[in-house]
C-alpha cells in the first residue's frame, strides 16, 4: 500500500501534518525559510498585531530541565537531565506589520507548496478593534497567508479585551470571527487558551461562527520556581515575576485532555493539535484524539545547532511517521486519527472491583443527624 505523509487540513494540502507552532522559530523570514528547507509541511508566523511590544528587560524564555538529582526540576544547567518545559514571558512579535508584509510575500513565492498561516492579534474594546483585526487579516491574505490564526490565547496581556482572557467570552469570540470571515475568504484557525473551564463552549462558538480548525494549546499559564538557597526566581526582572506560559513535555497530557474534550465535542470539526511534541511518539498520541494537524514549539527551540527551526526533528518526525504507516500497512494519518474518541468515558462507565460506583455520592440516603 502507497503510504503518503500528505494531508488535508481545513481544505489546505499540506506535504506532512507538521507545523511549526507561532514563536521564536517563526519569528523572521530567515528562519521560516530555514525551517521549509528542513522540511516542515507549514508554519504558523510569530503572532503579528498592531499594538507596540516591549518585552521584559530580562530572559523571555527558559528551558527548565529534570534529573533525579536535586534540584529536580530547575533551568540550571546539570548533567544527566531531560527536557522538562519551558517557560517564557515573551510578547507576540516586535516586528511590524509594514516589515511582515514583503517576508511574507518572499518566504511564500520561495516555498508555494509549504502553507504559511498568518498568526495575528488585536484587541476587543470596540469597533477601532475589530477594525484592526480586519486589516491585519486583509494584509498577510493579500502577502501570501493560506490561513489565518486568530491568537485568543496569548497569556501575557494585562489588556482584559486581548489574548486568552477574551476566550472566556463567546460574544468576543463570535465578533472577532464575524469581523475578520467578512474580511478575507481563507480558512480561519482559531487558538484559544486551555486556561479557561469553558474551553469546549469557546470552540463550539468559533466554529459556529466560521473557524474552520481550533489550534489548541497555547502555554499554561504559570509562575517559574524560585531558587530555596538564593531565594530569587530562576528568572525574574528586579526581583519580580508575573505569570509566564509553560510549553514542552510537562504539558503534553494536559493538552491532549483538552484537545479529546473539543474533538469528542465536536467530531466532524477539524483540530491542531499542540503541547509537547517531541517526536512522532507524542504526534501519534494527539492524531488519536482527533487532530489532523500538529504544531510544534518547545522541541524545535530546544535543539542544538539548528538556529531554533527543529532541522533533526522534522526529518525524525516525517520518517518515524512513514516507518509507522509502513511497519502497521496504513496509508495515512486518517487511518488512525480519531481512533481514542469513543475510548474515553465517564468515570461511571470504567469498569470497577465491585459492582457499584456512586460517583462521589452516598449510596444511601444520609442518617438524619438531628433526629437522634
Ligand atoms: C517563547 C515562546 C513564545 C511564544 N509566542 C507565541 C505567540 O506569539 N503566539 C502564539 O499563538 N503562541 C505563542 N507561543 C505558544 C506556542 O505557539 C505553543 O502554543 C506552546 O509553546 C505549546 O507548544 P510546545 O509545547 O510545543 O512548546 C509561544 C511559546 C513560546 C515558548
Amino acid at each position: 500500500m502507497p503510504i503518503s505523509l500528505a494531508t488535508s487540513f481545513t481544505s489546505l494540502d499540506f506535504v506532512n501534518p507538521f507545523v511549526l507552532a507561532s514563536a521564536p522559530p517563526t519569528e523572521s523570514k530567515r528562519k521560516i525559510l530555514k525551517a521549509f528547507e528542513a522540511g516542515w509541511g507549514g508554519v504558523v508566523t510569530k503572532t503579528i498585531g498592531l499594538h507596540p511590544v516591549e518585552n521584559v528587560a530580562g530572559p523571555k524564555t527558559i528551558y527548565q530541565r529534570a534529573s533525579e538529582e536535586k534540584p529536580y526540576v530547575s533551568r540550571t544547567k546539570r548533567p544527566d537531565t531531560v527536557s522538562h518545559s519551558s517557560w517564557n514571558w515573551e510578547l507576540i512579535s516586535d516586528q511590524p506589520l509594514e516589515l511582515w508584509l514583503p517576508d511574507l510575500e518572499e518566504i511564500k513565492s520561495t516555498y508555494p507548496d509549504r502553507m504559511l498561516i498568518g498568526s495575528i492579534m488585536a484587541g476587543a474594546g470596540g469597533a477601532e478593534e475589530m477594525a484592526n483585526w480586519q486589516k491585519l487579516a486583509r494584509a498577510c491574505v493579500d502577502a501570501g497567508c493560506d490561513a489565518l490564526e486568530l491568537n485568543m490565547s496569548c497569556p501575557h496581556m494585562d489588556r482584559k479585551d486581548m489574548g486568552a482572557h477574551i476566550a472566556n467570552d463567546e460574544d468576543i469570540i463570535r465578533g472577532i470571527l464575524k469581523a475578520v470571515t467578512e474580511a478575507v475568504d481563507v480558512p480561519i484557525w482559531v487558538k484559544l487558551t486551555p486556561a479557561t473551564s469553558t474551553l469546549v463552549d469557546a470552540a463550539g462558538a468559533a466554529y459556529a461562527a466560521g473557524a474552520s480548525a481550533i489550534s489548541l494549546c497555547n502555554t499554561f499559564p504559570s509562575l517559574p520556581l524560585m531558587d530555596p538557597e538564593t531565594m530569587k526566581f530562576e528568572v525574574e526582572v528586579d526581583g519580580y515575576v508575573t505569570s509566564g506560559g509553560q510549553g514542552g513535555l510537562a504539558i503534553l497530557n494536559q493538552a491532549l485532555q483538552r484537545v479529546s474534550d473539543i474533538s469528542r465535542a465536536y467530531p466532524d470539526q477539524a483540530i491542531s493539535g499542540i503541547g509537547g511534541i517531541k517526536g512522532f511518539h507524542e504526534a501519534f498520541n494527539f492524531i488519536v484524539h482527533g487532530a489532523g494537524n500538529l504544531q510544534v514549539c518547545t522541541a524545535a527551540m530546544e535543539e542544538k545547532g539548528s538556529g531554533g527551526v527543529g532541522v533533526k526533528l522534522i526529518q525524525e518526525l516525517c520518517s518515524d511517521l512513514g516507518a509507522y504507516l509502513e511497519r502497521k500497512g496504513m496509508s495515512s494519518i486518517e487511518d488512525f486519527r480519531g481512533i481514542a474518541r469513543e475510548r474515553i468515558v465517564e468515570h461511571s462507565k470504567i469498569r470497577r472491583k465491585s459492582d457499584a460506583y456512586n460517583g462521589g455520592y452516598q449510596a444511601e440516603a444520609p442518617v438524619d443527624q438531628t433526629a437522634v
